[in-house]
């Protein structure tokens, strides 16, 4: 049988690397790079340093287009694999507009969806991956979530749980895959950094007041900057070299992204993904929004989130830690579990 995956966004190209692996050994494995992110320290670096195989089809959709162009545009190509392979599933990963893309066509085309990374909720719908989440899980045949409260979370809009499974996290398989091979980059103690949530970025005063805190910090900052805080920070008239104890350097690969938050104080981020990986890597998170849909995280302190008042970011990176629950996205199998349900259900 024939499984489209539909990728687009950073994150997707990590999740997408574990199960492609195991969709190869029972599926005919088609991928599509919607071209979402398109530079090559946001997408082919990933496709080489995880042996991806490179997209059967690419698109060219050009960056900077507002939210409804940039998915219609996914939509249309989407649509066209679609119509000329035939596929027996359409599979799509997380939030992001490509996920949204890929759920549309399915539902449209008739072809059985499957969401990974199910059933997660910030329960803010001013965020674009809420509405894009909610629309996945309500069209999607089958529902794979990475932890039993995003299952109650699918009860609780009446989602079918017969073809909704708990399957642990992929992004905990990859991270397994490569923990032994991060290594310290620097030899003085840091905090890590990503921001690139449009409520972070998006505003002069807000990215400014932000940055300007975390030029306040006790140590130095490494800020691996996301194209979306780069363009906005030279729109606004900044320079790089405008905040002294923050080093900010370009996106990095995946085993560096590892690396950087292994060995850091800790972790400062809007990312979802960074909050579950240092979790797992047992580092401090503190999270510069108002909620987050990883509130597992929150439990012990190991991740805090902050938005309004960031004079209390230092405070809070020392307060002490409890209760890590080990193993909370899973043992690093989630892959071959979900594609083995696949393979029954489908
Ligand atoms: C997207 C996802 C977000 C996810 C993030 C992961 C949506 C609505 N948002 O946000 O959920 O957390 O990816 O990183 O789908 N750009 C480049 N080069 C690139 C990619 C982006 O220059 O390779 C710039 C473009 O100017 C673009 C802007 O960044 O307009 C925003 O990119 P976009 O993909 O629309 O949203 P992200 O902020 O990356
Ligand atoms: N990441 C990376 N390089 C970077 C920043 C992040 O490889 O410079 C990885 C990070 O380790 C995680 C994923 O990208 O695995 C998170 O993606 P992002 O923060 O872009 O998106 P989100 O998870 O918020 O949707």
């Amino acid at each position: 049988k024939k499984i489209i995956s539909i990728v687009g966004a950073r994150p997707q190209f990590i999740k997408h690397a574990p199960i492609q692996i195991q969709l190869k050994r029972f599926f005919n494995d088609i991928t599509v790079h919607t071209g979402q992110h398109y530079d090559e320290n946001m997408s082919q670096v990933f496709f080489e340093e995880l042996n991806i195989s490179r997209p059967d089809y690419l698109f060219d959709i050009g960056g900077s287009k507002p939210q409804g162009e940039q998915t219609g545009i996914m939509m249309a190509e989407i649509e066209k694999v679609c119509i000329r392979e035939k596929p027996h599933a359409l599979l799509v990963y997380g939030d992001t507009n490509s996920t949204l893309a890929g759920t549309l066509v399915a539902a449209k085309m008739q072809i059985p969806l499957i969401h990974i990374e199910a059933g997660l909720r910030s329960y803010n719908m001013a965020m674009p991956e809420e509405v894009n989440r909610i629309i996945a899980d309500r069209f999607a045949y089958l529902l794979f979530c990475p932890t039993i409260e995003a299952v109650e979370n699918l009860k609780k809009e009446g989602i079918n749980y017969e073809n909704v499974f708990v399957s642990g996290d992929v992004m905990c398989d990859m991270l397994k895959l490569v923990e032994n091979r991060a290594k310290a980059l620097a030899d003085y103690p840091y905090y890590f950094v990503t921001l690139h949530r449009p409520y972070n970025t998006d505003n002069k005063e807000r990215l400014l007041q932000v940055l300007n805190h975390l030029n306040k910090l006790d140590w130095p900052v490494v800020f691996p900057m996301h194209p979306r805080t780069v363009t906005k920070l030279n729109n606004y008239g900044f320079k790089k070299g405008d905040f002294r104890n923050i080093n900010i350097i370009s996106p990095v690969g995946y085993i560096e992204s590892i690396s950087w938050q292994k060995f850091a104080l800790a972790v400062i981020t809007d990312s979802g993904g960074i909050q579950k990986e240092a979790y797992m890597l047992k580092k401090r998170c503190i999270t510069i929004r108002t909620e987050t849909e990883w509130k597992e995280t929150l439990k012990g302190g190991w991740n805090t989130l902050l938005y309004d008042n960031l004079e209390c970011l230092q405070e809070n990176l020392n307060k002490p830690l409890t209760d890590y629950q080990e193993d909370l996205y899973g043992k690093g199998n989630a892959a071959e579990e979900i594609v083995q349900l696949i393979k029954q259900r489908l």
